[in-house]
């Protein structure tokens, strides 16, 4: 090959490969047909309107792109797999602006979630960019909320996740909360930070599967099952997590790791809580527990816990009379190294059992 032709390849390679570039302009979005043109310039409005059911409302941005919720976004119902919307691009601005992403959560629940009963849209929201996304409200989600894989560093901050109405049975959850497996934020990434947010549920407020350097802040969780890492399966591995300032209320437990008792080769390390406030637990005010699917059943040992520490400002927890304060089920030598747990005071119920394990340092229940 000549060296032009090279240069040639060269240069059609980098072309390739190149950030797409948007137009200076601004695109608006009142309906699905808006989409395909929007999404080519660096500014984007969004109106008021209803995506049509059984179709994903995908946002696929040029880089640096700023988005501008200026009215509320309803989906249509069906019993399809979802997403309801997706989003991705670098260096996003997204502004909600207080605007709604409403899943019309009614028309789905059961009880069941994603157990069981009619297919449902999940996650709702797919979230796929680096920047920000702020000030956006998701009413009523049919099961899990939003689904985070961010390609860089990415804050959420001011979000709303208001499920609050699937607290209450219907006629189809058999006297059970209609809405099931409402997860607020499942986290599988690096280098996120969810900030001053709200979550109303019926299941984690927050879960983390795997990934690092990842910061949950200053966020209130409301009715579902608390702030999780977990569940571990097989080769995942979480480090380098901040879990600090959030208020946790009513929920089965404030927080929580689980790993799956059947998994291997995994590792969670270096996760700080500082300065948490729970209230109204109804199971556990903290649980490490490596029996997942069960509850303080039979450990596996295949998943290493290790560097788990409460410090900094008080983590006060204050359990419902028949919970357990803490409770710690670690497979034999799963559980590792020395945890500080000096800044941690939980009030109320009983004392929990702790298994096989006996590196938790300053803290006695
Ligand atoms: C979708 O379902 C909800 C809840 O059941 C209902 O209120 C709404 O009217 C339905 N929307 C349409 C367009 O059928
Ligand atoms: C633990 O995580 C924190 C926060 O991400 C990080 O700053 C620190 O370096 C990590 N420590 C170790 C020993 O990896
Ligand atoms: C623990 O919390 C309770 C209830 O908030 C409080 O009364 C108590 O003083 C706290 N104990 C310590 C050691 O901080």
């Amino acid at each position: 090959m000549s060296v032009s032709a090279l240069v040639t390849v060269a240069a059609c390679i980098c072309l390739s490969l190149a950030a797409p570039t948007g137009q200076d302009c601004t695109g608006t979005i009142s309906s699905m047909d808006d989409v395909d043109d929007a999404v080519k310039c660096t500014t984007v409005n969004i109106n008021s309107f209803t995506v049509p059911a059984g179709e994903t409302f995908n946002l696929d941005l040029a880089d640096s792109t700023t988005v501008n919720m200026q009215g509320d976004v309803t989906f249509g119902n069906k019993t399809w797999d979802g997403p309801l919307f997706q989003i991705s691009g670098k260096s996003v601005t997204f502004n909600g602006n207080s605007h709604t992403f409403d899943g019309n959560g009614p028309f789905y629940w059961d009880g069941q979630g994603g157990n069981g009963g009619v297919t449902k849209p999940a996650p709702m929201m797919k979230i796929k960019i680096s920047g920000t996304f702020t000030n956006v409200k998701v009413l009523n989600s049919p099961a899990r909320v939003y689904s985070v894989s961010n390609p860089a560093a990415l804050v959420m901050s001011k979000l709303t996740v208001d499920d609050s109405l699937g607290d209450q049975p219907n006629s189809k959850s058999d006297g059970k909360a209609a809405g099931h497996n409402t997860d607020g934020f499942d986290v599988s990434t690096t280098d996120l930070i969810i900030e001053d947010s709200t979550v109303m549920n019926q299941d984690d407020c927050l879960a983390i599967n795997k990934g690092s350097n990842i910061v949950f802040q200053r966020n209130t969780c409301s009715g579902g099952h608390g702030i999780s890492i977990g569940s571990i399966s097989s080769d995942a591995m979480v480090s380098g997590i901040t879990i600090q300032g959030n208020t946790i209320t009513n929920n089965d437990q404030a927080l929580r790791i689980k790993t799956k008792a059947s998994a291997t080769d995994a590792l969670v390390t270096n996760v700080t809580y500082s300065g948490n406030t729970g209230t109204g637990l109804r199971q556990f005010g903290v649980l490490v527990d490596q029996s997942y699917p069960d509850t303080l059943g039979t450990p596996g040992t295949g998943v290493i816990v290790s560097d788990i520490n409460v410090v900094g400002s008080e983590t006060s927890l204050s359990v419902n009379s028949d919970a357990m304060r803490v409770a710690v089920n670690c497979g034999a030598g799963s559980c590792t190294g020395t945890w500080d747990w000096s800044a941690l005071n939980v009030t109320g119920g009983s004392a929990g059992p702790i298994t096989n394990f006996n590196g938790i340092k300053n803290f006695s229940q």
